[in-house]
């Protein structure tokens, strides 16, 4: 039998997605082990879940930028992922930008949700930019990270409607939903695939 695969979960927020992908693992939903829940703001609600779900918790600490980790703080998170056996990062409201320490040490293995129906709309605030726009209808997308900001091959989408009156508030709320269900429907895939190659390895 293949191992099942080690997953740390990354988050700046609250943690609504890593709390749904976290769930579905104890549903036996998504074949996989939760591995580390990192986050990089100081008592950040994604924090709790450690103690809900029993996984280890650390805080990375950058001193010196907002948008990305100092090239040393990056390394210092790559190693701390290999010691801890991560097989897949998950990013889930990581608000920093993944620069070369960490995309090089899991190439490939790194997935993002977005807040919109890339390539439309990357960056922050997505569903302002979309009501802003005018659209009708959004979504969210689950890619892989490469070096850009939300550019990765997509993995999957889901659609929601736009409403007259909706603010800010209501279509990210509407999104959040759809984020919930399609997450670990696509951490669920990926882990699979992750670990059928581990089995070719292993048979090799
Ligand atoms: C989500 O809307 C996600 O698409 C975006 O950041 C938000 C994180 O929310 N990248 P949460 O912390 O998972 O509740």
């Amino acid at each position: 039998m293949s191992k099942k695969p080690r997953l740390a979960l990354l988050g700046s927020g609250k943690g609504s997605n890593a709390r749904a992908i976290l769930e579905a693992i104890a549903r036996g939903e998504i074949g996989a082990e939760p591995g580390l829940i990192v986050t990089d703001q100081p008592g950040a609600g994604i924090l709790q879940l450690g103690n809900d779900f029993g996984v280890a918790t650390w805080e990375v600490v950058e001193p010196r930028y907002r948008t990305r980790l100092s090239p040393e703080v990056e390394e210092e998170l790559a190693r701390r992922l290999r010691a801890e056996r991560i097989d897949l990062v998950i990013l889930a409201g990581y608000l920093r930008v993944v620069k070369a320490p960490l995309l090089e040490a899991f190439p490939q293995r790194i997935l993002n949700i977005h807040p919109s129906l890339l390539p439309k709309f990357p960056g922050l605030a997505a569903w302002e930019q979309a009501l802003v726009a005018g659209e009708t209808e959004s979504g969210c997308t689950v890619h892989w990270v490469d070096a850009g900001v939300d550019t990765g091959p997509i993995l999957g989408q889901a659609r929601v409607p736009v409403l007259p009156g909706d603010t800010a508030g209501t279509l990210h709320a509407r999104i959040q939903e759809a984020e919930h269900r399609l997450y670990p429907e696509v951490v669920a895939r990926v882990c699979v695939e992750l670990a059928e190659v581990d089995s070719e390895r292993g048979r090799a």
